[in-house]
């Protein structure tokens, strides 16, 4: 095939036959940020390189090997957002967001790009919806931004979605671990893989997250974080967990949920679904409370989660969950010739600003042909208008479920009359 007709490995098309289900997923996904106190945000598609590689952090995979970065024509470095955190809070820093009243609670909805290996549920460029909170140090706001996501997927009507989650501790904490997790992985060194033996100079934690065979074998005896935590780290993931029982939130502590980006401290977590692979994580997040700070604001607490779209959609496929009906066009007006085809077009013109969705021919189709259409999308109604409704001022409403004909009058109060009609269908 041409490769003009073909899309890039690891993107999709969002067709319209399908696109009640992105509606439903971030009509969801928005009111109940909204009920949350969240207020939506939008950052560049692209930003400067160097955001990410301090943001996100330069041991990372995603900034190791999977940015999409290039040149622009003055030679500036830019990537293609892989995440949705860092511009979100390099937005906040640039346009004094965090020096009105705190907390500030945003959300949003963005298209990422990462260059990983396309499978199902991977995709090179995918959608987020994320939610992202600043100024908010208690344990309070770590329970809230979960019971967030976990109200959404509830709402969704998603099911066997497990929450995993763990704190990673402060800076701190963490320099205790590190130093545990390099002396214990310090044994293997010979036998780790590559990847892991660079992880253990400069990100031992990453060392948990190696998926090859013979690193994974080290994990079960490794140094766990839990056991590393200081008083101040241990009593504020209790504190969450506490509040996360109050809401009958259930969940799983697991240790080795490090997570694949460099900002997070303290909460961490996961939701994960078997539908897309071996628990595939749906919706992932945590705290960072260095990141604005490091990305050059004064230190402010953070904390958010994003959530994979394409996943959300594939697991409620794959659970045939129930997405909002597709609109159905409400009226089409079949014509016979000009005259009445242009009394069609100014009667839909009409209709479609009191917020019908009305049609009428615009094709040339025959009468027949044009009959034909209405039934095949799905009109509620349709009418026809020859030169004997023109002349009378009435004409014939055929509801297409049972083809029932009711007259109606074609003067100022059609489009009341065709309201209650509609009602009536969808009572
Ligand atoms: P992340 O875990 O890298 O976190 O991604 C969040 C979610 O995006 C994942 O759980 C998954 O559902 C989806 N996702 C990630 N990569 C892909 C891919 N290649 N194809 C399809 N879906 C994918 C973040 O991005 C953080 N910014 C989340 C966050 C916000 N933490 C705090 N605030």
């Amino acid at each position: 095939m041409d490769i003009v007709t073909k899309r890039p490995r690891g993107t999709e098309d969002k067709l319209p036959r399908e696109i009640y289900k992105w509606q439903t997923v971030e009509k969801v996904a928005r009111d109940t940020a909204e009920a949350y106190g969240c207020k939506e945000i939008r950052t560049p598609t692209f930003e400067h390189t160097e955001l990410f590689q301090r943001g996100v952090g330069d041991t990372t995979d995603v900034v190791q090997k999977e940015m999409y970065t290039f040149e622009d024509k003055k030679g500036r470095s830019i990537t293609l957002k892989p995440e949705g955190t860092a511009g979100v809070v390099r937005a906040a820093i640039e346009n004094g967001l965090l020096n009105d009243a705190l907390p500030l609670k945003t959300y949003y909805f963005t298209r990422c790009f990462r260059y990983e290996a396309p499978q199902s549920g991977r995709l090179r460029e995918f959608n987020q919806f994320g939610v992202e909170v600043f100024g908010a140090a208690e344990p309070s706001s770590d329970a809230e931004v979960i019971a967030l996501a976990n109200s959404v997927i509830e709402r969704l009507g998603v099911k066997n979605v497990l929450l995993k989650i763990n704190s990673i501790g402060c800076p701190a904490c963490r320099a205790e671990y590190h130093k545990a997790l390099k002396e214990y992985y310090g044994q293997y060194k010979d036998k780790l893989c590559d990847t892991c033996l660079e992880r253990l100079e400069r990100n031992p934690m990453r060392l948990l997250d190696c998926k090859s065979e013979i690193c994974s074998e080290f994990k079960k005896d490794a140094p766990m974080i839990l056991d590393y935590l200081c008083d101040d780290c241990k009593t504020h993931f209790e504190s969450v967990k506490k509040r996360l029982d109050a809401l009958e939130i259930k969940y799983e502590v697991d240790p080795l949920i490090v997570r694949g980006l460099d900002y997070y401290t303290n909460t961490v977590f996961e939701f994960v679904s078997d539908e897309i692979g071996s628990q595939a994580a749906v919706c992932a997040g945590g705290r960072y409370n260095g990141l604005v700070e490091e990305i050059g604001g004064s230190p402010l607490a953070g904390l958010g989660f994003a959530m994979g779209l394409e996943r959300m959609i594939m697991v409620m496929d794959s659970q045939k969950a129930e997405y909002a009906p597709e609109k159905k066009c409400d009226l089409y007006i079949a014509t016979f010739d000009e005259e009445t085809n242009i009394y069609a077009m100014t009667l839909a013109q009409k209709l479609r600003a009191e917020g019908f969705w009305a049609e009428y021919d615009t094709v040339g189709r025959s009468f027949k042909a044009q009959m034909k259409y209405a039934n095949k999308i799905n009109a509620a109604f349709c009418m026809v208008i020859g030169s004997d409704e023109l002349a009378g001022g009435f004409a014939k409403l055929k509801r297409m479920s049972d083809g029932e004909e009711i007259s109606v009058k074609l003067d100022d109060g059609f489009a009341e009359r065709l309201n209650t009609l509609i009602m009536d269908i969808s009572l």
